[in-house]
């Protein structure tokens, strides 16, 4: 079954937008095993919108003989001969987002098309979709396609959440969906998207469907095509630990042969990425938001399989050294349970506790941490 955990890989939106060409896929590649990764775990490479050309050939899909002399197989193939995995865009419309061609009536022979080159992902947007067809039914129509070719490809659904895709996604073959518009590369969007928007939505994902509430733009520092001013590395790290927590794919947004040793040590997180590919799937609910005026404080939990519980502190607000609390009655534990609380961060046991554990957390930024019941 695919997508057992929540994907990983990396898409060339957020970045690159309309500059994405082949050398920048091949250098990606490369620098997935390079840069290691790979060995984090990231597997796909995801070229977005605005690979396709003009029109199609033959009733085929083809690409922008510019930006990829070589077409797309070689690169599929490439990933493939590096162990990774390849993805591509279309869209559930006559035209893609960005006005190329798109699959509505072309969705069995793209779904073959995609199958011949290799493609392992497809991301399927919702611009330009006819009217008096419903957006399930669209998505249902590509999902079954995919599944007639024979070949293993994750559905990655991209309708903005506008049909609420976490009712119907896994039935119409999706794996996962996103529940948003775009992220931008900003703390006000990641306030929006991530810390507002996913409330709630933890009872739809699972093993093999999740909710995706967009790419990382972990690592951007407001360069790239989903600028807005950037964000502070506690911004990013905040971002990271709520994606984490989320159960959310962690498609990597920004260029990773560029990445600072903040943005690695960010991304390539061993216990940061173990919280997210937890084999029980669970997605974090809310615990609650605690607000003096502006100084709010949100705090996140998610049960993992071994019986602990990773928990996301995060300060919100504009003050460094809140104090941050989370109540062992908020995450279904006796009151006098000891628990030994572990900082993932910091990579560092913090000791054990009972009723509840508080700590200080600067200015947008986050304590992440794992909270083990002793037997
Ligand atoms: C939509 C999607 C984005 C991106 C663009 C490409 O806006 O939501 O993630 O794929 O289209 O045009």
């Amino acid at each position: 079954m695919l997508a057992q955990t929540p994907p990983m890989g990396w898409n060339s939106w957020n970045t690159f937008g309309p500059d994405i060409d082949a050398s920048v896929v091949l250098e990606t590649i490369d620098t997935f095993e390079r840069a290691g990764l790979k060995a984090a775990g990231y597997e796909y490479i995801v070229i977005d919108d605005l690979w396709e050309a003009d029109a199609r050939v033959d009733g085929r899909l083809t690409w922008d003989p510019v930006k990829f002399p070589n077409g797309i197989k070689p690169l599929a193939d490439y990933a493939h001969s590096k162990g990774l995995k390849f993805g591509i865009y279309s869209c559930a419309g006559s035209h893609t987002c960005a006005g190329k061609p798109a699959s509505y009536g072309y969705e069995e022979v793209d779904a073959q098309t995609f199958a011949e080159w290799g493609v392992d992902f497809l991301k399927y947007d919702f611009c330009y979709a006819p009217p008096g067809i419903s957006g399930p039914s669209l998505y249902r129509r590509m999902g079954q396609a995919l599944r007639a070719t024979g070949r293993p490809i994750v559905f990655s659904i991209c309708e903005w959440g506008t049909h609420k895709p976490w009712e119907w996604g896994a039935q119409v073959g999706g794996h996962m969906w996103r529940t948003t518009g775009d992220i931008a590369d900003s703390w006000q969007s990641i306030l929006d998207i991530g810390f507002r928007r996913q409330i709630g939505l933890d009872a739809y994902a699972g093993p093999g469907h999740w909710n995706d509430p967009d790419m990382l733009v972990v690592g951007m520092y407001g360069k790239g095509n989903a600028a807005q001013g950037g964000c502070t590395d506690a911004e990013y790290r905040s971002h990271f630990s709520l994606w984490c927590l989320l159960a959310a794919p962690l498609m990597i947004g920004c260029d990773v042969r560029q990445m600072n040793a903040a943005t690695r040590a960010i991304l390539m997180n061993k216990e940061a990425i173990a919280i997210n590919q937890d084999a029980l799937g669970r997605q974090a609910y809310h615990v609650g938001a605690i607000s003096h005026g502006p100084e709010v404080a949100s705090v996140w939990a998610k049960p993992l399989e071994d019986g602990s519980i990773a928990v996301g502190l995060f300060n919100l607000g504009e003050r460094n050294g809140r104090l941050v609390m989370v109540a062992w009655e908020a995450l279904g534990l006796i009151e006098n349970r000891p628990c030994r609380v572990r900082d993932v961060w910091r990579g560092e046991e913090l000791g054990v506790f009972s009723g509840s554990f508080t700590t200080r957390v600067d200015r947008h930024d986050v304590a992440l941490v794992t909270i083990t019941p002793l037997r």
